[in-house]
């Protein structure tokens, strides 16, 4: 053999070696990945019994203070994997964006929207509906002047109902819910509706009972034994509502088709029209009669309950606290006195913008936020999960939690204020969750917060019906997929009038 052969041999058997050892770290390596802890399941229910089904994020951060920030719990058949605490979730939705950031495969979305539209929608259908979204919901006035008037004419309508009731006790959850609903409807079809109009009243009662039945025990136990749907009453409820929804948006689609001003766009269905005829050639058609149908009711749903619940909270929350409603008025008289509240004003409103956000820290409107699921295997933070994994990312445990919050569960609004009284924005301020699937429509409810809040304070002080305390009023939430106020009685006294 050559000096030349035995070295060529030499390195051969080296790298043999290298190759070997590093094959060993590799498999090491993996015998560490270990599945996230958790309770052990049962067979077949899983860990159903420990669940509290009306409210299962509290069980959920019950369980994140025995396993820790990544843990897994087996609901029925599926394994999901439940993230909490604001650093893990920041940590999954912006570092590891990519994957965790498909929306999971849960039974009654599919039912409903069989993975059309944008808030349930999966890969490139919901990529592109996404970017469409996100276009024309800037071009029809998104986060500007156009949707800040159409804002400002609906608190103007909101508040001579109020006024209508003359400090009289009144439930607010319809009026509150057109009001809202009105902004969003006026993107989406270009119009407005009167508060008493049956058609939009009936509208309205669909997507309200759908949300409301979507968190309800029967659905919860739906989504995980799907076989027993022809069982559970809500289930068929829920379906039957979407189908009316639906009748109604194809009929204003077909409207919208022969009214339709090529260059002049005025409504999310008029632009999607536009795309329809544009993209008819293209092989990969995603401008069809399911996408529209399903991104109009997700962009209805999801911009009507969110905001209307929020504000409710508000007024609860500014009854129960009446000290703080007085510094929230006499900051706006300062500030604004009895012109129009504009965003412009937030600004100079450190006090009133730090009580928005306290209140959807409490609020809390989302508490698991909208499920998401791996796009491939991960390890994080040296857990393995497997790709198509459920994950919820525990949107509760970041707004409650005892690393970011001075006093996490009490309503402060000292929260969001620095010790000279200016506004702190604070990273754990997480409603809208993060990442590439956060809310499509956070600028519109900031703006739609400020302005209905603030229209409001300015006019009226908000007090419980004579009787009744401030401090027996009950915060419970009701049950639900988000997270609302029970049913109330306000008194809304002009200011000139109140105590
Ligand atoms: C206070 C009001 C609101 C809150 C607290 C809120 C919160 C959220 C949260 C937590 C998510 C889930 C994010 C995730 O999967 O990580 C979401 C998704 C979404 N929101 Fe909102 N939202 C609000 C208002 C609105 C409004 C006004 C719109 C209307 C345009 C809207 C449209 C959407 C859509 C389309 C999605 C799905 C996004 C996707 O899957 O890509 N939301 N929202």
């Amino acid at each position: 053999m050559s000096a030349f052969d035995s070295s060529a041999v030499l390195a051969l058997l080296g790298l043999i070696l290298v190759l070997i050892l590093k094959i060993k770290v590799l498999m090491a390596e993996a015998s560490k990945q270990q599945s996230p802890p958790g309770p052990k399941p049962l067979p077949v229910i899983g860990n159903l019994h420990i669940l509290n089904l009306k409210r299962p994020y509290e069980t959920m951060l019950e369980l994140s203070k025995k396993y820790g920030p990544v843990y897994s719990i087996q609901m029925g058949p599926r394994k999901v994997v439940v993230l909490s605490g604001y650093e893990t979730v920041k940590d999954a939705l912006i570092n590891y964006g990519n994957q965790f950031g498909e929306r999971s495969r849960v039974p009654i979305f599919e039912r409903l929207f069989d993975g059309k539209g944008i808030a349930f929608a999966h890969g490139e259908t919901w990529k592109t509906m996404r970017r469409f979204s996100l276009t024309t919901l800037r071009n029809l006035g998104m986060g500007k002047r156009i949707i800040e008037d159409t804002i400002i004419e609906e608190c103007q309508h909101l508040i001579q109902n109020f006024e209508s009731h003359k400090g009289k006790p009144f439930e607010i959850k319809k009026v509150l819910n057109a009001s809202v609903a009105n902004v969003i409807v006026s993107v989406l079809l270009g119009q407005r509706f009167d508060y008493q109009d049956p058609q939009f009243l009936r509208l309205l009662n669909l997507i309200g009972e759908n949300v409301k039945l979507i968190g309800n025990p029967g659905i919860v136990l739906f989504n995980m034994f799907p076989i027993l749907g022809f069982l559970l009453r809500s289930h068929k409820t829920v379906l039957r509502n979407r189908d009316e929804l639906f009748s109604f948006i194809r009929m204003t689609f077909l409207e919208h088709c022969y009214n339709l001003d090529k260059n002049d766009p005025r409504s999310l269905i008029d632009a999607f029209l536009l795309r329809q005829q544009e993209e008819n050639d293209t092989s990969a058609n995603y401008f069809n009669e399911e996408n529209l149908l399903a991104l109009v009711s997700n962009l209805f749903a999801a911009g009507t309950e969110t905001t209307a619940s929020t504000l409710r909270w508000g007024i609860i929350l500014m009854m129960r606290y009446p000290e703080v409603q007085k510094m929230v008025c006499d900051e706006i008289i300062k500030v604004v006195g009895s012109a129009q509240p504009r965003i412009e004003h937030r600004t100079q409103m450190p006090y009133t913008d730090a009580v928005i956000h306290e209140i959807q820290r409490v609020a809390n409107i989302l508490p698991m936020g909208l499920p998401h699921e791996t796009t491939t295997d991960v390890l994080f933070k040296n857990y393995y999960i497997p790709k198509g994994t459920e994950v919820i990312t525990l949107l509760t445990s970041v707004l409650r939690d005892q690393t970011q919050w001075e006093t996490p569960e009490a309503f402060n609004p000292t929260h969001f204020l620095s010790s000279e009284g200016r506004f702190v924005k604070k990273e754990a301020f997480m409603p809208f969750s993060v990442g590439r699937r956060m809310c499509a429509g956070e600028p519109l409810a900031k703006m739609e917060l400020f302005l209905f809040f603030t229209s409001l304070m300015q006019k009226f002080t908000f007090q419980p019906p004579p009787g009744v305390s401030h401090l027996d009023l009950d915060l419970t939430p009701d049950i639900g997929f988000t997270i609302q106020p029970r049913p109330h009685k306000i008194c809304a006294l002009p200011r000139a009038l109140a105590l």
